[in-house]
Order: C-alpha cells, then structure tokens, then sequence
C-alpha cells in the first residue's frame, strides 16, 4: 500500500513526475463510470450534468472535462509535448441519449470530441422475490443497468480495448461521476502505479464513521477485495484495531487503476466469474388494471456487477492512500440528507480553493467587506469564510497559483477562472 499522505515530498514528487511522463506519452486514459440512475440524489437526468449550486455553476461533468484539459496542459509544459488523455465514458439505456445531447450543447468542453468515446453497458431485468418479471409497462419487463461491473462486457460490446490499443493507451484510471474532487488522470497515482508495476489499483481514503457507506479495499485469505457497505454487518464495521481506528478503515472511493492488459485478460477470462449481487429495490410495475404504481417498500430485487470484483484476478494489486479533504466528496443524495448532498460538495470544493489560495499568499476580505485573518476558521455551517472559486483550466491541485495570488487582498466571493488569471498574471510571465 502506497499513501500520499505519509510519504515524503520527494518520493510524491517522484511519483508525479512518472505520472506526468506517461500521461505525455498518450498512454493514460480516463474512464467515467456514468450509466447510474441515481435514485438516491432524486433527479431524472444524469448525474454528471448537475450542478451543486457553485459560484460558476459548472456541473459535474465541466469540472471534470476542464481537469482533463488542464492536466494534458500540465503534461505538455512538462514534457514538451501535445498530448491527448481520451476520456471514455460508459453510460446506459438511461444516460446515453441525455449524455450526448448535454456534451454537444456545451461543444464537448472544448475537448476534442473524437478524444470523448462515448459507449453503452447492458441492462438486466430486475425480477420479483419469488423471481418473476415485473413488467414497467404491459408490454416491457422492467430493466436496469447491469452494475458498473457491467464495465467489463461493455468493454468488449464495443471494441473500447481495441481502441485503446490504436491510441496507445496502457493505462487507465476509472472513476465514478459523484466525486466533486476526483482528480482525473492524477499523475502521483498512475505514477505510483505504474512505478510499483502494478496491474490493478485502487484510491483510498480512512472511513469517516462506521456504517459510512463507502465498500472497504482489505485482503481476505490473502486476495485483494471490496467488501461492500451494502454487504458488511455492522458488527464487522464497527470493529477496532490496535490503535483504537476502525479494522477495516480502508474506504473505496472508486477510483481504480487498471492496466489495458489487465482489462483484456479480465474481458476475455474473468467476467464470467463475476457474481451478480441482489438489491432489494423499488421498482415500478403495472398492475392488474394497467396503472403504473410507485411502491413504497421495496418489491424486487435488482442485479448488479461490482466494478472491484475483479481485483482477486489482479497480480499485483496495490492500494492508495489519499487525503479526503484534497480528494473526495461524494455526491450521492439530495439536500434533505445529512451527508454526501449537493451542499456538502459545494463546501467542499470552496473549503479546498480557499485553503490553496490562502497557501498562495492570498488574504481575503469576507463579503462585509472585513479583512479575515488566519484564524478565521471555517462558519459553523461548514462554509469556508469568503468564498473563492479556482477554476481546473487554472490549477490542477492547487499548483501554479502563486504567480496569480501572492500578497493580494482579494474580496469574496471571488472567481479565479482563465480571464481573472490574464488579468492577475504578472506582465513578465
Ligand atoms: C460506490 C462503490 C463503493 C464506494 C462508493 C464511493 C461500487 C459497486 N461501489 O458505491 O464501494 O465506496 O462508490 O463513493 O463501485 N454505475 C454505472 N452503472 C451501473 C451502476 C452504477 O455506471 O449500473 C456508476 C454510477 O453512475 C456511479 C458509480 O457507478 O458513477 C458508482 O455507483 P453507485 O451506485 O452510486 O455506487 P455507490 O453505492 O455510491
């Protein structure tokens, strides 16, 4: 196991710059996890094209198009070079059609559209408790998407290895679209990957609290695994280790490392070995008269692929260790919900641009107008004391702010994006 938080600057560095090295050389990819129908967040398009109430009111999906971009940016400057991170995207019966026409309103983000592949995973039908189909409407049997372990078919459904292949990739890093945070392609990860040799990876950060409802990366009888929050008993959460943390503290954040051979073996070998887990769900159904009713309990169960299930068949899988303020914030319920809401995104994007624009050299006057001093911690609500947004075409992780923000009162709410930036940057740079 590998950790960004406790190793040292020099071996991150290291690591960053391997990441940095091959990202130039076209061997990265990104791909999304996107054919979720996200019930739990309650709305009827996907979940990529939200927008959690930002001062820029980008959604999910232009935060994470612009990481791309400016993570290519980055790799270029480094290396000298002009390089593509092709961004894959799997969505479903649900998320395709909408995807599609979302990305072509909004000129694919000023991504080259032959980079963004978009491809579709398959559905399975979703069957009573005794195991019957129910039917949505007279004449169609309920279906969802197979789990985003339905990666693996759809992979070979559509030749995306074979386009990897031309384009050179070897590497790729598959993320789930909730993550307000998730650094796409983050460098220091694939590098420490690629450096360790490793075929299969997996980000992880410590568990909040016990019944947190993350899968947990651990070994059983020596196999790398996820055990999952919907499959774990409190019991087995709940338990402490030595040092007074939880046993099991390693929390999935769905970010994973793969190599292209190893998707290949996993597509042409494994995936039949796959097994389908059951969730009892609430599933729509006609009934005898023809209406459509909406249970209130659930009355079915669904089938789902994991995407981790494949780590057993890894050679040599590592886990990665990283910060969760820097890296993860989940989006997983509406605003009515305690956690894991479009608030608690929101704050956690704004609480990270304030710390790097503090770490920067900035001060800031709060919206009164009143200068914030080093103590002026965070308001009881969470929210950072002024708000300041960065946007990823300006930094990546909070490099290069510097030269924009050094020794400058700035008044909240301020937006860093690439025109304040012109503006700010010093005449000779
Ligand atoms: C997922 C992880 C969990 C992790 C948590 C972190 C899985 C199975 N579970 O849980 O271990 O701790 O994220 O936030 O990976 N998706 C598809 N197709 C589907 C179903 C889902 O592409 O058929 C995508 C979703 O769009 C989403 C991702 O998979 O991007 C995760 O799906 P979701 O059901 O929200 O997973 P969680 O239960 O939150």
């Amino acid at each position: 196991m590998g950790s960004a938080i406790r190793c040292d600057q020099e071996t991150r560095l290291r690591w960053e710059e391997e990441g940095f090295r091959q990202i130039s050389l076209n061997k990265v990819a990104v791909l999304l996890l996107a054919g979720g129908q996200g019930t739990r967040l309650g709305v009827t398009y996907p979940k990529g094209m939200y927008q959690v109430g930002l001062p820029s009111q980008k959604t999910l999906y232009q935060l994470q198009a612009e990481r791309i971009r400016r993570v290519q940016q980055l790799a270029d400057q480094r290396q000298g070079t002009h390089c593509t991170v092709p961004w894959y995207i799997m969505t479903s019966e649900f998320t395709l059609g909408p995807t599609i026409k979302f990305f072509k309103e909004h000129d694919f983000f000023h991504l080259d559209p032959t980079n963004v592949v978009l491809f579709e995973q398959r559905m399975l039908p979703a069957v009573t408790f005794e195991g019957k189909a129910i039917l949505e409407r007279k004449d169609k049997v309920a279906m969802a998407p197979d789990g985003n372990g339905g990666l693996y078919c759809a992979l070979a459904d559509h030749q995306i290895l074979e386009d990897m292949k031309q384009r050179g990739v070897e590497f790729v890093h598959v993320y789930c679209v909730d993550n307000i945070l998730v650094r796409l392609a983050d460098p220091v990860f694939i590098g420490f990957c690629v450096l360790q040799g490793a075929d299969c990876g997996a980000k992880v950060v410590e568990k909040a609290y016990p019944e947190e409802p993350v899968g947990v990366v651990c070994q059983v009888d020596g196999v790398p695994q996820v055990v999952e929050y919907s499959e774990i008993s409190p019991e087995i959460a709940g338990q402490l280790g030595a040092d007074g943390g939880l046993l099991y503290n390693a929390g999935n954040i769905c970010n994973h490392f793969f190599t292209r051979g190893f998707l290949d073996v996993v597509t042409r070998e494994f995936e039949p070995l796959l097994r389908l887990h059951v969730a009892m769900k609430k599933v729509p159904y006609v009934d005898e008269e023809g209406n459509l009713v909406k249970p209130l309990r659930p009355n079915g169960i669904k089938m789902e692929k994991f995407v981790f299930d494949v780590f057993q068949f890894a050679k040599n899988f590592v886990a990665f260790e990283v910060c969760r303020e820097e890296e993860f914030s989940p989006l997983k319920n509406d605003d009515t919900a305690d956690r894991d809401n479009p608030s608690t995104c929101r704050r956690a994007l704004l609480a990270q641009h304030y710390r790097w624009a503090l770490q920067a050299g900035a001060r800031f006057l709060d919206v009164h107008g009143v200068q914030l001093t080093e103590q002026s911690g965070m308001l009881p609500n969470g929210d950072p004391p002024a708000i300041c947004e960065i946007s990823p075409l300006v930094s990546y992780s909070g490099e290069g702010l510097e030269m924009y923000l050094q020794g400058r009162q700035l008044q909240s709410p301020f937006i860093l994006d690439e025109d304040q930036a012109r503006l700010l940057r010093p005449q000779d740079c």
